[in-house]
């Protein structure tokens, strides 16, 4: 057994938790809304086509914000197309998928989802192949009370009140060439500028998320952000990153530290938008809108081009394993510990695409292994992320330096009175002790002590055998007035919550 020291103190607060770090995202892309989210004539459908079965496990899992239309199907996405009488709406080709879209799912069957999945709705525009005034007529649709043509529109399609939606993407993933309408970083500086502008003016209480690099890996990365926040820095409060991270390729040991590159990414991402806020003398800081990151074997997509024109296709229905949940606890641990600039995140996609969700049409819906980590974070990361002083051993992978043996966050609700830990242990070949020095939280009681690991890092859920991998209740963890000791099993994910006594 390895053993590490990690101290806690609640005077060390980084800054309080946004609940939209617990964030997710349906786009019209394979089976993420049709027979994901929407499958009218399904044996739980609502009157309106919602899955309840999905519903119930969105609202389980802890959701907060859901991001829409897309990603890349955005750049081509007419969002008129999507509302008014069904049988009305186009069959269309949607090019960032090649697929068949037939708008039966459109902005009023989403925010309807939303609103019975109780999560906040993050809207995308598109700048691909669209404009300013289009973004402001989708603005002004959904969100100006009436007397207009568009909002009466609105009203006249059965919604009376305003959506009242606050947060918007400003186009998705600009910089990557496989975008429909990509552009330089100057060229789609300029237009989400002007872009945002009109969009202020018709809802001043707007939210605005400028796209950064579609990853790390980009070769315009951070130029490409320094570029747009100089155009934009004004009337944006966020810039957005997206990151997949796989483990085809590499070592065990590699993937296991994948966040460490998260970690840099959101680092790297801080310093440059912090070096535009200084170039332009600007007081106001710029959040991060993480609002793409996940386990995804990006290698395996055979890419755009080789897909055929079909309907709601299986595209990219990842199935999880149990290193895989290890490796998303960890991605979560990065996202709470930048608490201080992270304002939302997005877990892509929800359902069958790269999801904590599958389904089968017609048939029941499971949990992934990575629905768990999501679920127990979002439920117990509450109040303000603590620092934490670990003291780890530590190792080197092919490429990453110095990574420690434990990774962790914490967070504390002084309200409430309670502590909770996320721990991650990327030890391949043992259990790692964790001794914690809880130092001023005196008064505690251990009330949850939550483990995903198995023998089998490669163990999955499935249709046949949905309930393969969940939590289990750890034992053996000694808390003595302030000072606790668990052992983490091999590659694993634990979960601890502290609560007065
Ligand atoms: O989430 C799948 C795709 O990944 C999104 O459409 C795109 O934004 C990203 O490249």
């Amino acid at each position: 057994m390895s053993t590490c020291r990690l101290v806690l103190d609640a005077d060390f607060a980084i800054a309080p938790v946004e609940r939209r770090l617990f964030g997710s995202f349906v786009e019209h892309m394979g089976r993420c809304v049709y027979t994901g989210v929407f499958e009218p004539g399904h044996g739980t459908a609502t009157e309106e086509g919602f899955r309840q079965d999905v519903l119930d496990l969105t609202r389980e899992m802890g959701v907060s914000v859901v991001r829409y239309p897309g990603g890349n199907f955005v750049s081509g996405y007419r969002w008129e197309d999507g509302v008014g009488p069904v049988e009305q709406r186009p069959e269309r080709l949607d090019l960032a998928w090649r697929s068949l879209e037939s708008n039966r799912f459109g902005l009023h069957e989403f925010l309807a989802w939303a609103d019975q999945a109780q999560v906040e709705p993050m809207l995308a525009v598109n700048l691909g192949t669209r404009g300013v005034q289009e973004a402001a007529d989708l603005v002004e649709y959904a969100n100006h009370p009436g007397g207009t043509r568009l909002s009466d529109q609105r009203r006249a399609n059965g919604a009376p009140d305003p959506f009242g939606v606050r947060l918007w993407c400003l186009g998705n993933e600009m910089d990557g060439p496989w975008q429909i309408g990509h552009k330089t970083a100057y060229e789609y500086g300029r237009l989400a500028a002007e872009a945002a502008k009109a969009m202020r003016r018709v809802d001043t209480s707007l939210e605005l998320v400028a796209c950064g690099s579609s990853n790390r890996g980009m070769a315009t990365f951070a130029s490409w952000e320094s570029t747009v926040l100089e155009q934009t820095y004004d009337v944006v409060d966020y810039i957005s990153l997206h990151a997949y991270y796989e483990r085809a390729g590499s070592s065990l040991a590699d993937y296991l530290a994948s966040n460490l590159d998260m970690d840099a990414f959101i680092d790297e991402v801080v310093v440059t938008a912090d070096h535009v806020a200084a170039r332009l003398r600007s007081k106001k800081r710029i959040k991060l809108s993480f609002d793409e990151w996940n386990v995804w074997s990006m290698s395996r997509f055979p890419g755009e081009t080789a897909l055929e024109f079909d309907r709601h296709p299986r595209l990219i229905e990842e199935e999880y394993s149990v290193a895989d949940a290890v490796v998303v606890g960890s991605f979560l641990i990065s996202l709470i510990r930048h608490a201080d600039r992270m304002g939302v995140a997005c877990q892509a996609q929800l359902a069958n695409i790269i999801a904590p969700i599958r389904t089968e049409p017609g048939g029941p819906a499971w949990r992934q292994t990575i629905f768990y980590p999501f679920a127990q974070a979002s439920r117990l990361a509450r109040g303000q992320a603590l620092q934490v002083a670990l003291d780890a051993p530590r190792h080197s992978t092919t490429a990453f330096d110095d990574v420690a043996l434990v990774d962790c966050a914490a967070t504390w609700d002084a309200e409430t009175g309670a502590l909770a830990l996320f721990l991650v242990n990327r030890n391949e070949t043992g259990g790692t002790v964790v001794d914690l020095d809880l130092r001023a939280f005196e008064g505690l009681r251990l009330a949850e002590h939550l483990v995903l690991a198995d023998d089998d890092l490669s163990a999955t859920n499935t249709a046949e055998a949905p309930d393969r991998v969940t939590p289990r209740a750890g034992t053996g963890a000694v808390l003595d007035g302030t000072s606790l000791q668990v052992a983490l099993p091999p590659v694993s994910w634990t979960v601890l919550s502290l609560v007065r006594a």
